[in-house]
């Protein structure tokens, strides 16, 4: 079963509501059609004016974070239930940066990833190693806990609409793009989790996206590994350029 390859741009704390609506207008003629599908991950506040410039187009409206609340005394968070009223398909749950500044756990992530799905939203959960890691020989070992911890709970049928993004935190925002044999290799351990835990057909379906200075120049590259269905995409996706990564195929 081929499975559709998913770029999806993580905004990061980057751009206003004006500028977000601005961009995704000027974005959406560059990437009608396009054969991957396309998703802006934007900060929260921009969401709304951002679906709302995406109507009628082939771009989808992606959130950061979300809490794993349905509602209450929980200043400055925001709820599932808020993100798919505001027309949010796609939530991205436990980044490195998340993980890093904001005290994210594997735990909260997994309480993320539950509720994501109650609501209807699509996680994009992310895992990764820390350079350190990567030189102890842990890698795999770091991977797979932060997976199965994010997973508890989840159906099959869940799992294979999910969609996982494998970012080592040294390659992101560094330029530093991991060469497309560490991304294979990694995505592929992380594909033969999810086989078993859940079985074939669910391995087969999951995507499962590579990060880290993603560009158009190294995009086609890493998204022709077999294991590789698509990019989580930072600083690359905050200019017009993007349209290039969803065009990898040249
Ligand atoms: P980068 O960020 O493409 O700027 O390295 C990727 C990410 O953190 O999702």
């Amino acid at each position: 079963m081929a499975r559709k390859k998913i770029i999806a741009g993580n905004w990061k704390m980057n751009k206003t509501p004006s500028e977000a609506a601005a961009f995704i207008r000027e974005l959406a003629p560059m990437v009608a059609g396009a054969e991957a599908e396309v998703v802006c991950c934007v900060p929260a506040i921009d969401i709304v004016p951002a679906v709302e410039a995406a109507k009628g187009s082939d771009i989808r409206i992606g959130a950061e974070n979300m809490y794993f609340e349905e509602k209450g005394a929980y200043t400055g968070e925001i709820s599932p239930a808020m993100l798919a009223d505001a027309g949010v398909s796609y939530v991205i749950l436990g980044h490195s940066e998340r993980r890093e500044y904001f005290g994210e756990t594997n735990e909260t992530v997994n309480r993320k990833v539950k509720k994501a799905f109650e609501h209807g939203l699509v996680p994009i959960v992310c895992c990764g190693e820390t350079l350190n890691q990567r030189e102890q020989g842990i890698t795999m070992d770091w991977i797979r806990q932060q997976i199965k911890i994010a997973f508890l709970g989840i159906s099959a049928e869940q799992a294979a609409e999910a969609v996982i993004a494998y970012e080592p935190i040294w390659a992101i925002g560094t330029g530093k793009v991991a060469t497309s044999e560490q991304a294979q290799e990694v995505c592929h351990g992380i594909r033969e989790l999810i086989r078993e835990l859940y079985g074939d057909s669910t391995a087969e379906a999951v995507r499962i996206q590579y990060g880290g200075s993603v560009a158009p120049a190294n995009a086609a590259e890493l998204f022709a590994q077999p294991d590789i269905d698509g990019g989580l995409v930072g600083g690359a996706s905050l200019k017009p350029d993007f349209a290039k990564v969803v065009y990898y195929q040249g």
